[in-house]
């Protein structure tokens, strides 16, 4: 019989992507576990919804009622992305990171204790390392130094999950990756609000001096670098993710206008994010050398796929952007 994999957060941008990769690939069955939160949507895997291999279930990773519920069938592995995933909102609100980030990851971590789990797959951030000046990139043994509630709560998660394997030999993994961009990305993160905002013929907000540094990489292959670390990666271990591609947020913004024949004229520099990093830039030698990880998506026609993408999917981000989300941009950018 195919083994069973839970993954968490699997309605959110890379678990649907991630869903998708490993039913294309595998034979395996996925269980989804989804709080459905304002970033978990339902459409994103509607057209599987009737595959045999899936199944979705709604519950909550910080309620162990909902956890044993989901446990009752055997789970062979588990890959944890839920999470509260937004730096922002952590800064308004931090309560829902500490109880998703940081209990829901313990409550997974106990009941796979309990079960005995194969494996179980942490889905951490490069956000844990904190900020780097104007040279260098995080390393696997970089210390961790977070800055906001968001990656704090991240860190947090990624230390226990490697207590678990040092104190009770868990078979547990920690990925560190670094941006993603791609499909069925929640249009509050940068690409897809610039994207979406330039397609609405509304202003781009670039925080501070737009100079900040994000380390970009495809969807599509930090869930091909999941995939290899799942299947080869040494028990106990943390792998960086990242595809080498820096770029300074207003060059990524001009580059989103570029591609839609929009004006710079958009663009309108805001307050800046309290406490914001300034350069993130991922050293990925180890899953490289030690996984034999290759990103295969080039830069300049992922960005253009990814707009299109937004270009051909206007009713999904619509849909979104409508009630709690126009309150949230409102708190968000209205005194900015
Ligand atoms: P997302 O916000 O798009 O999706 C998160 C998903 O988790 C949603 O479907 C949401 O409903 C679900 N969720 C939230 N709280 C939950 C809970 N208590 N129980 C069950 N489900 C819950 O996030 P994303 O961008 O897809 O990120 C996924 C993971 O990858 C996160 O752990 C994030 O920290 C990590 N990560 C993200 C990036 C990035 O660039 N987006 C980079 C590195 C790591
Ligand atoms: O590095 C990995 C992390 O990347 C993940 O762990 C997080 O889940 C993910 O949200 C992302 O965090 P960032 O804070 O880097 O992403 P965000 O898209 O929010 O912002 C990217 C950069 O763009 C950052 O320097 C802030 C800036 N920005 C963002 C928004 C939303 C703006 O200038 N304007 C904006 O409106």
């Amino acid at each position: 019989m195919a083994e069973t994999i839970l993954v968490t957060g699997g309605c959110g941008f890379i678990g649907t992507n991630f869903v998708r990769h490993m039913l294309g690939k595998y034979d395996y069955h996925i269980i989804n576990l989804d709080k459905l939160t304002y970033a978990g949507n339902l459409e994103n895997l509607q057209d599987i919804t009737g595959d045999d291999r899936y199944t979705f279930v709604k519950g909550d990773i910080a309620d162990t009622a909902d956890l044993e519920r989901v446990f009752e069938r055997t789970i062979d592995v588990i890959v944890n992305f839920a999470a509260e995933s937004h730096v922002d909102r952590s800064i308004i609100d931090p309560d829902a990171f500490i109880k998703t980030n940081i209990n829901g990851t313990f409550n997974l971590l106990e009941m796979a204790r309990k079960k005995k789990v194969r494996r179980f797959v942490q889905i951490s951030t490069d956000e844990v390392y904190g900020s780097l000046g104007a040279t260098g990139a995080f390393r696997e043994d970089t210390p961790l130094a977070p800055n906001s509630p968001y990656s704090a709560s991240k860190t947090s998660a990624d230390i226990l999950a490697i207590a678990y394997f040092k104190t009770y030999g868990m078979p547990v993994l920690v990925t560190r990756c670094s941006n993603n961009y791609g499909p069925y990305q929640f249009p509050e993160k940068l690409i897809p609000l610039m994207i979406t905002n330039a397609l609405a013929g509304m202003e781009l907000p670039v925080y501070g001096d737009g100079l900040n540094v994000r380390d970009w990489i495809h969807v599509i292959d930090h869930c091909a670098a999941i995939d290899l670390v799942l299947h080869r990666g040494e028990d106990g271990n943390v792998y960086n993710i990242g595809a080498g591609k820096e770029k300074t947020n207003i060059d990524i913004v001009r580059l989103v206008l570029e591609i839609l024949g929009r004006p710079e004229s958009l663009i309108r520099y805001v307050k800046d994010r309290p406490g914001h990093d300034r350069r993130y830039a991922i050293d990925s030698g180890k899953i490289t050398k030690n996984l034999g990880f290759r990103p295969s998506v080039d830069f300049a026609e992922g960005m253009r796929q990814t707009v299109q993408w937004y270009v051909e999917n206007k009713g999904w981000w619509e849909r979104i952007k409508t009630g709690a989300y126009l309150d949230y941009y409102e708190k968000m950018y209205g005194n900015r």
